[in-house]
């Protein structure tokens, strides 16, 4: 698959099919996406990849908790400013929306919102499961290395004909994931990701961007 292609049919899915994808797969991407740039190559993506009964198992336990109204596990990192700025609180908003609106949910049904926001404990009914941890050492450069490492994992699934969604939503969690995966004392929870096929009957609203000339400015001689 072209390069443009993958980045233009990667998208967040929130709806998978239970087909199994064989380890192969997964291994043969992880070992491509190792090849992710890093500040100083130091790779600081600890990966941690969860299918089967350990999944089934997890997914159990962390919507049990969900729906419980267990509180969340304390926040090891600010997932957003509590004030959102212009342009990005707005952006955030019409992200709401549009997410909404392709699950035909009212803005203020709150109950609705909350059944919606399980699905991610749900892994959207994906079979596998990655969980990418940091060292807590290590600072903002090396949180933006992750970031390249999970856009190159991304865009290899798609050329293996999978889809994906990067869920910070675990991270509301943490210490059930961590009961499964079982990290180091020194690493955190970053985000984990859905991984598996497509179910195409799932509706979605695709997301627009923001124009070029809003995000990019050339200074030209
Ligand atoms: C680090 C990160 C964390 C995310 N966390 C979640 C999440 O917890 N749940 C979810 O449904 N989507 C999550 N997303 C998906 C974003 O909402 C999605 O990427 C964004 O709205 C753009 O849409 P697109 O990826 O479909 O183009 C996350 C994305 C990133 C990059």
């Amino acid at each position: 698959m072209d390069v443009y292609e993958a980045v233009k049919t990667r998208r967040a899915v929130r709806g998978f099919t239970d087909q199994a994808v064989e380890r192969e797969v997964i291994e043969r991407v992880l070992s491509a996406a190792a090849r992710s740039p890093s500040g100083s190559n130091i790779q600081p993506w600890n990966i941690y990849v969860v299918t089967g009964e350990p999944l089934a198992q997890l997914k159990k336990v962390a919507t049990e908790r969900v729906a419980a109204g267990d509180p969340w596990d304390e926040r090891e990192y600010v997932m957003y400013p509590p004030q959102l700025k212009s342009p990005y609180g707005e952006r955030r908003a019409a992200f709401g929306r549009d997410r909404y609106t392709a699950l035909g949910v009212a803005r203020d049904d709150w109950e609705a919102r909350a059944r919606a926001a399980i699905g991610n404990w749900e892994c959207f009914g994906a079979p596998v499961a990655l969980f990418c941890y940091i060292d807590r050492d290590l600072g903002m450069p090396q949180w933006s290395d992750l970031g390249m490492y999970l856009q190159t994992v991304m865009l290899l699934l798609r050329a293996e004909g999978l889809h994906s969604c990067p869920q910070m939503a675990w991270s509301q969690v943490r210490k059930s994931v961590d009961a499964v995966t079982q990290p180091p004392p020194e690493l955190m929870l970053f985000c984990g990701m859905s991984i598996g096929y497509e179910d195409p009957s799932v509706d979605f609203v695709d997301n627009g961007r923001a124009s070029l000339d809003d995000t990019v400015t050339f200074i030209e001689g």
